[in-house]
């Protein structure tokens, strides 16, 4: 721990503006003095950046926006904050905020500049969701770009800061786009209450027109400023072949090559994601012992995790879950991968198609030093990140296995060597249920170039790519900005929230294809997420957020799942919500015993288990009215069972559950009960990790609101008069597909076939299955789904029924229906 050290510093109180034009301008001409070691002096005079300060902030002071372009490791993230509070710039009330894409960067960026600029982490602090270290004497604060756009939700002209760096611009993340878009109207405002705000937008490469050269955006265009970095040749080395499933082999075997046969520097491997990472890390230890090599570092983060779960557990009732990432306002797990923030770049790399020859990396001959295995990913533990700074014990060979972080947001020094498997996990987005998952891809080639280029900042370095050069022309040139791919109705609520109501006319830096924001504005409508303009049908996409969209803004998940949370207040179902709105988020709760068998005797087993798993999720799924809230009464039942078995790997292996994904349930579970505790102040919930099943009424409740979360996840099966062909037999028809679907048969509801269903997702293997199956009483539609429901005149006997043409429920006059739920317990809509 660092102690604090400067705060006893002279801080200039008053900026002196000293202008000749009469616009308000704070040029400060003031010099905050900085006290640097003279190792880091030193260090910061060999970066790129530093040659520019002068035009930097010459730039600054003259202009309201000026973008920053530099190769990564040039020095913009931990330098420019420097240059303005050396400049004065924080000296009067008013601080620097500097957004990161990633929390690592946040967190560690924080912790680089406190050092260089021998100031106390009260002084340079770091702000991601629900955990920080800003206080009242913060001046330089990095936080993600999650914060800044919340922060914009509280304090739209964002008074406190004086300047607001965006950095990682070229990464294109959706908030960080957002944020240049709602700055470019917030610089002018204060501008307009004479308290000028800086922009800056900061770039790894020169890929910047969308943001300059965007009339939308800025009216005068910004200058840009390129840093000049020293870029050392790297030599690009691709494969004869492509390896088509074990590149983490290939990586193994490559690293094993280099490290015995060519000289020393670091070895930087580029894999997919958090699990691929320890398994390669584990691999090359134990190919080159070192003993003082991460002695913890191997044991799973999860056990490590139980035991501070237990440890807070002690120490405080109402926080007793462990919190996961909040900077996440999407519902998937955070910790399946480090999501993808492909790097663009013009760098121009030269390549050739030898496979030079190392030799046989698996000889025996074995001269080599030992190797230092470290890890890094984005949610290693900030000591553990830290380490890859630090030069490795004397005698040894650095290697660092990581994700895609190592692209650009970090810059790991003395690398000489990469070794690229060309994959990234990224986040995809089905079309058809709008559900995320993560898929393996290839990179595009300006990641490639990108990664390529770590090789070669102090020296001249080494490329392997484990892909050949036709593959790598096959890769896209850039990938897209994000924005651009992805359902987009959590943005959109979002910005809504922000009173943003004509989101068509909100400058993005790239806009969302109509398509995507007609969709999501429409599914918000339905949620009553928004208010339905219905006399101004013209004014399209402009509609009011609701009170209900206020309350469902505040939850970290996609707006399906926090409308169910919004509306579980009432009966005490919020603990049993946010559980099932957790373990629908982590998904495959359960072991898959259908995989194929090596032998007769593991077949055997695989038939136990599996015969094991059904029986007890008949157990988890109730009796009565509890087992009709079908696989997500099963869901509850494991979650409340595991829990109650103190959730250890034994109790999971023994009743088929994952291990893992029971401890991310728990996880979010304690990140959304804090969302829920912090967004209705009277709550103070404390969700019970064992928690009792719920009452028959409540069961019903939860179907009832898990309806009003799902309602465009409803179908119907189809009856047999209705019957086309055999292909429709047990089939529902749903509002989005014409195919037909079917209950998954790992469902409880597989034989009972409800006439009405909500399903969670639809996944297509031999036909088209609903997962995630619970059941519906047709009289609860039109009370609670009145947008997908037509109301027609009254009939004798009025089942509602599928209108094929339009896709939705044929209702009678809600009048006739309401009579009939009456009889049932209804939840209040609003
Ligand atoms: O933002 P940009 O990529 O332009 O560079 P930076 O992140 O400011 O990094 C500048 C230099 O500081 C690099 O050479 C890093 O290796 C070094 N650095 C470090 O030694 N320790 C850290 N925790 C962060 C950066
Ligand atoms: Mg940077």
């Amino acid at each position: 721990m660092k102690k604090p050290v400067a705060d006893q510093q002279a801080v200039p109180t008053a900026p002196v503006c000293q202008t000749a034009s009469n616009k308000p301008s704070c040029k400060p001409v003031i010099f905050v003095p900085v006290d640097r070691s003279p190792e880091i002096q030193e260090a910061r005079l060999k970066l790129p950046i530093l040659a520019e300060e002068q035009v930097i902030m010459e730039a600054i002071n003259e202009n309201p926006i000026v973008v920053i372009c530099g190769e990564t490791g040039s020095g913009k993230t931990t330098q420019v904050p420097q240059f303005l509070y050396e400049a004065g710039y924080t000296s009067s009330n008013g601080i620097i905020g500097i957004t990161e894409p990633r929390r690592v960067a946040a967190v560690s960026m924080s912790q680089r500049v406190a050092k260089e600029m021998n100031l106390s982490h009260r002084v340079v602090s770091y702000q991601i969701r629900y955990e920080g270290n800003v206080t009242d004497e913060t001046q330089i604060k990095f936080m993600t770009d999650g914060v800044l756009l919340k922060e914009i939700q509280k304090d739209f002209l964002l008074s406190k800061y004086k300047v607001v760096i965006i950095d990682e611009a070229h990464e294109r993340s959706m908030y960080t786009d957002i944020l240049i878009g709602l700055l470019s109207r917030i610089v002018p405002l204060r501008e307009k209450v004479r308290m000028p705000l800086k922009l800056i937008v900061m770039s790894a490469t020169l890929r910047v027109e969308d943001f300059t050269e965007n009339n939308r955006l800025f009216s005068v265009t910004p200058p840009v400023i390129q840093v000049d970095a020293r870029q050392f040749p790297v030599t690009v080395h691709f494969n004869k072949k492509t390896p088509l499933d074990d590149y983490s082999g290939e990586c193994f075997r490559k690293v094993c090559k280099i490290h015995r046969m060519l000289p020393s520097g670091g070895i930087l491997v580029f894999l997919t994601g958090q699990a691929e990472v320890h398994s390669l890390c584990r691999r090359l230890r134990k190919a080159f012992p070192f003993q003082k090599n991460n002695i913890d570092d191997d044991k799973e983060e999860s056990v490590e995790e139980i035991r501070k779960f237990k440890k807070s557990r002690k120490r405080k009732k109402t926080t007793a879950l462990p919190q996961i990432d909040l900077d996440n306002y999407s519902v998937v797990p955070v910790d399946e991968g480090d999501e993808d923030r492909d790097a663009e770049t013009d760098d121009d790399i030269a390549g050739s198609d030898v496979d030079l020859d190392l030799g046989d990396g698996d000889s025996e001959e074995d001269s080599s030093l030992p190797l230092y295995v470290l890890p890094l990913y984005s949610l290693l533990a900030p000591e553990k990140q830290a380490k890859v700074f630090r030069p490795p014990p004397p005698g040894t060979r650095l290697c660092v296995v990581a994700t895609n972080v190592a692209e650009t947001s970090l810059t790991i020094p003395g690398i000489k060597y990469v070794v690229d498997c060309g994959k990234v996990k990224k986040r995809f987005y089905d079309k058809i249920t709008g559900v995320s998952s993560f898929r393996v891809t290839w990179i595009s080639q300006a990641s490639a170039n990108q990664r390529a280029g770590r090789a070669g900042r102090t020296e001249p370095g080494h490329c392997y790519r484990l892909y050949s050069s036709a593959v790598f022309m096959d890769f896209e040139k850039f990938s897209a900005p994000e924005i651009t791919n992805r359902p987009v109705e959590d943005l959109i609520l979002q910005m809504k929230a922000l009173n943003i109501e004509k989101v068509i006319n909100f400058p993005f830096p790239t806009p969302p294809p109509a398509e995507a924001l007609a969709a999501a504005e429409e599914l918000l409508i339905a949620l009553g997420a928004l208010k339905e303009l219905k006399e101004q049908q013209a004014a399209k996409l402009s509609c009011p957020i609701s009170p209900l969209g206020r309350v469902m803004a505040t939850f970290p998940v996609a707006p399906r799942y926090a409308k169910m949370l919004a509306l579980s207040k009432q009966h005490d179902c919020l603990p049993y919500t946010i559980t099932i709105v957790s373990a629908m988020t982590v998904r495959e709760l359960f072991e898959e015993f259908d995989r194929p068998a090596v032998s007769e005797e593991e077949t055997a087993k695989l038939k136990g288990k599996k015969a094991r798993l059904l029986q007890i999720q008949k157990i988890w799924a109730g009796q009565g009215a509890l087992q009709k809230l079908g696989d997500l009464m099963v869901m509850l039942g494991a979650v409340g069972a595991c829990e109650y078995a103190g959730c250890t790997p034994k109790f999971c292996e023994e009743n088929g559950l994952r291990y893992k994904a029971m401890l991310e349930v728990r996880r979010l579970r304690g990140q959304l009960t804090t969302a829920v505790n912090s967004a209705c102040a009277d709550t103070g919930l404390y969700v019970d990790p064992k928690m009792k099943p719920p009452t028959e009424a409540q069961a019903t409740y939860l179907r009832q609101i898990v309806l009003a979360g799902l309602g465009d996840h409803l179908a119907r099966r189809v009856q047999a008069e209705e019957l086309l062909d055999e292909k429709w037999k047990n089939a529902y028809k749903t509002a989005l597909l014409d195919d037909p679907v079917f209950i998954h048969p790992s469902s409880v509801l597989f034989k009972q076939l409800p006439e009405f269903v909500v399903y969670q997702e639809i996944v297509e293997t031999t036909k088209l299955y609903m997962r995630g199956v619970s059941a519906v009483e047709p009289e609860w539609i039109p009370a609670l789904l009145p947008p997908y429901c037509h109301f027609g005149k009254p009939l004798e006997n009025p089942p509602p029924s599928y209108c094929p043409e339009t896709g939705r429920i044929r209702c009678h006059r809600p009048s006739v229906f309401y009579r009939v739920s009456w009889q049932l317990p209804a939840v209040e809509v609003d």
